[in-house]
C-alpha cells in the first residue's frame, strides 16, 4: 500500500511513543515510523509490554502497530524514507560547563539535526516536538542548511503539551496545538502541511499558529504558569497550618472566581514530573543571559517553593514523631510523580525518602506502576529502603504511613485493618490530601493533612 505521508519520529520516550501512535491511529493514510538509539526501548514498544506506562495506549498501539505504525533503531534509513520528521529527544537540564543546573541540555537535540543532515537524500520538514529554549530553531536551521548538497530544511516548533497519565485523553481532544513556523513563504506551506496533519481530529479553531519563537517560548510559559499555581496553592498551604484556615476550603473559594479557575490547585508535597523543574530553570537562565534579574528572581521563586514544601513535610514528620524518626518504619504509598503513571523523574517521593533514610528511618515503598523506578532512583539506599507492592502487606509494623502519590486505590483501602496492622500510635501524613482524614482519626491515627490542622489524639 502507498502511503499519502511519510512521517518519523525521533525520540520513542514519553511524547514521541503516544504522539505518533495517536497520529497512526487518526491518520491511516500515513505511515508513521518512531526510532530511537535506545533498542531495548524499541524492542519494548514492538511487543505487549511498552516502556511507558499511560492509559489506553495499549489498545492505540496494539491497533496501529505492524499497519501504519513502526518502531525501529535504523535511524539513517528512516531519515532517508521519511520527508517530515518530528524531535522529540531528551532535553535535560545540563549538568556540565556552563549553564550547568539550570540551561537546557542540548546535546542529544543537536546530534539528531546533525543525522538529519547527515542522511537526508530530498527536502525535509523537521518539527521540533521536544521543549527547546527559545531562538533553537535558529540554530537548527543553521546546522541544516550548511548542507552543501542544495536540500531544503523547513524548521517548525510544535511543542507538546499532554500531561503524563493522561496522554491518550490530552492527545485525542486537546485544549490547543500550536505550530510556529517562519513566515516566510516556505515557512507557511510547511506549517500548512502539519495544520492538515492535525486537522484530522482536532477542530481547526484549536490549532493555533504564531510565528516560531512565539511557540518555543508559550511552552516554557505554560509550564511556568502551572507550576505557579501549584506553589502559590503551596505556600498558601503553610500558613493555613499557622492559622487553622483549611487549603481545600481556600482553593475553593479563590479557584471558583471564573477569571481564576478550579484547575491546578491541589495542595501537595510539591510538583515532580521530568519538565516543571527543568523548564524553569530553562526559563530562568534565559531571563538571566538576557540581563532581567528580577524576572528571573521570580521565576526561580517558584522552584524555591516547590524545595520547601517537600522539606517542610519531612520536618512535620520528625515533630508529630517526637522528634526522632531513628530506627522507626514508615510506608511510602505512592513514589510515582503523580498518579497513573510509572514515571518517578524528578518525583518528591524520591527527595522525601532520602531525607527519611538521612533521619534513619526504615521506609517501605509501595506504588501500583512504580516500583521498577524507584529503585533505580533508591539504588545504595538498599540496606535502609525495602519495596512492597501491595499497599496492605507494605504498611504492617509500620510506625507512619505518608501518601505521596495520589492513586485512586489508595482511597479505598480498608483503613481499619490498616490501622490494626501498624505500630502504635499510629501517624498518618497525607500528602496528597486524598484520604477521609475524619474518618482516619475516628479510628484512631494522628492525622497530618496538608495545609489543614491536624487531628491528633494527643493532650
Ligand atoms: P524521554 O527521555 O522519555 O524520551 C526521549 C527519547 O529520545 C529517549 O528514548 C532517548 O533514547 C531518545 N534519544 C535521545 N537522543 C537520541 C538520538 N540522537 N537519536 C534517537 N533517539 C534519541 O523524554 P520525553 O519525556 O519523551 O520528553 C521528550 C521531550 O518532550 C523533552 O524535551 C520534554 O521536555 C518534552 N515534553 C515531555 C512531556 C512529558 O510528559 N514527558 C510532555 C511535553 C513535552
Ligand atoms: C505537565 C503539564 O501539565 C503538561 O501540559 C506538559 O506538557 C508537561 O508537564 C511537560 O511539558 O512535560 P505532567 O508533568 O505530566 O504535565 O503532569 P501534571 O499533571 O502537570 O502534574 C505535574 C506535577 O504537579 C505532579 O507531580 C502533580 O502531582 C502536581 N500537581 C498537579 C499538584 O501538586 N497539584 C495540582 O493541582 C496539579
Amino acid at each position: 500500500m502507498t502511503f499519502e505521508r511519510n512521517i518519523l519520529c525521533i525520540g520513542a520516550g514519553y511524547v514521541g511513543g503516544p504522539t505518533m501512535a495517536m497520529i497512526a491511529y487518526r491518520c491511516p493514510r500515513y505511515r508513521v515510523t518512531v526510532v530511537d538509539v535506545n533498542r531495548e526501548k524499541i524492542d519494548q514498544w514492538n511487543s505487549d509490554d511498552l516502556p511507558i506506562y499511560e492509559p489506553g495506549l495499549d489498545e492505540i498501539v496494539r491497533a496501529v502497530r505492524g499497519k501504519n505504525l513502526f518502531f525501529s533503531t535504523d535511524i539513517p534509513k528512516a531519515i532517508e524514507e521519511n520527508d517530515i520528521i518530528f524531535v522529540s529527544v531528551n532535553t535535560p537540564t545540563k549538568n556540565y560547563g556552563v549553564g550547568a543546573g539550570m540551561a537546557a541540555d542540548l546535546q542529544f537535540w543537536e546530534k539528531t539535526a546533525r543525522e538529519i543532515l547527515k542522511y537526508s537524500k530530498s527536502p525535509k520538514i523537521v518539527i521540533e516536538k521536544s521543549t527547546l529554549p527559545v531562538k533553537t530553531a535558529l540554530a537548527m536551521e543553521r546546522i541544516l542548511n550548511s548542507n552543501h548538497h542544495g536540500i531544503a530544511f523547513d524548521v517548525l516548533s510544535n511543542p507538546e503539551f499532554l500531561a503524563e497519565g493522561t496522554a491518550v485523553r490530552d492527545l485525542t481532544n486537546p485544549d490547543r496545538v500550536l505550530i510556529g513556523s517562519e513566515e516566510t513563504e516556505r515557512g507557511l506551506c510547511a506549517r500548512n502541511i502539519l495544520v492538515e496533519i492535525y486537522a484530522n481530529w482536532v477542530p481547526r479553531e484549536r490549532i493555533l499558529t504564531s510565528n516560531i519563537w512565539s511557540s518555543e517560548l508559550s511552552k516554557l510559559v505554560s509550564n511556568a504558569f502551572l507550576a505557579q499555581r501549584i506553589s502559590s496553592i503551596n505556600a498558601i498551604s503553610a500558613l493555613c497550618e499557622k492559622t487553622d484556615a483549611d487549603i481545600t476550603e481556600v482553593s475553593r473559594a479563590v479557584g471558583t472566581d471564573s477569571r481564576i479557575g478550579p484547575k491546578f490547585l491541589n495542595s501537595s508535597i510539591g510538583f515532580g514530573g521530568s519538565c516543571f523543574k527543568k523548564d524553569i530553570l530553562n526559563l530562568v537562565y534565559l531571563c538571566r543571559h538576557y540581563g532581567l534579574t528580577e524576572v528571573a528572581d521570580y521565576w526561580e521563586g517558584v522552584l524555591k517553593i516547590n524545595d520547601y514544601q517537600q522539606d517542610r513535610f519531612v520536618l512535620t514528620m520528625i515533630d508529630a514523631m517526637f522528634n526522632t524518626l531513628s530506627g522507626k518504619k514508615i510506608c511510602v504509598w505512592g513514589f510515582a510523580f503523580k498518579a497513573d503513571t510509572g514515571d518517578t523523574r524528578e518525583s518528591p517521593a524520591i527527595r522525601i525518602t532520602k531525607r527519611l533514610v538521612e533521619e534513619n528511618a526504615l521506609v517501605i515503598v509501595s506504588d501500583p506502576k512504580a516500583l521498577k523506578n524507584a529503585r533505580a532512583d533508591l539504588r545504595g539506599l538498599e540496606d535502609r529502603v525495602s519495596f512492597v507492592e501491595d499497599p496492605m502487606e507494605a504498611v504492617k509494623g509500620c510506625h507512619a504511613l505518608c501518601v505521596l502519590t495520589e492513586w485512586d486505590l489508595y482511597r479505598h483501602q480498608d483503613f481499619e485493618a490498616v490501622y490494626a496492622s501498624m505500630a502504635k500510635p499510629s501517624f498518618l501524613f497525607d500528602g496528597r490530601n486524598i484520604l477521609d482524614h475524619g474518618k482516619c482519626f475516628r479510628i484512631g491515627f494522628n492525622v497530618y493533612p496538608i495545609g489543614k490542622p491536624p487531628m491528633t489524639h494527643f493532650q
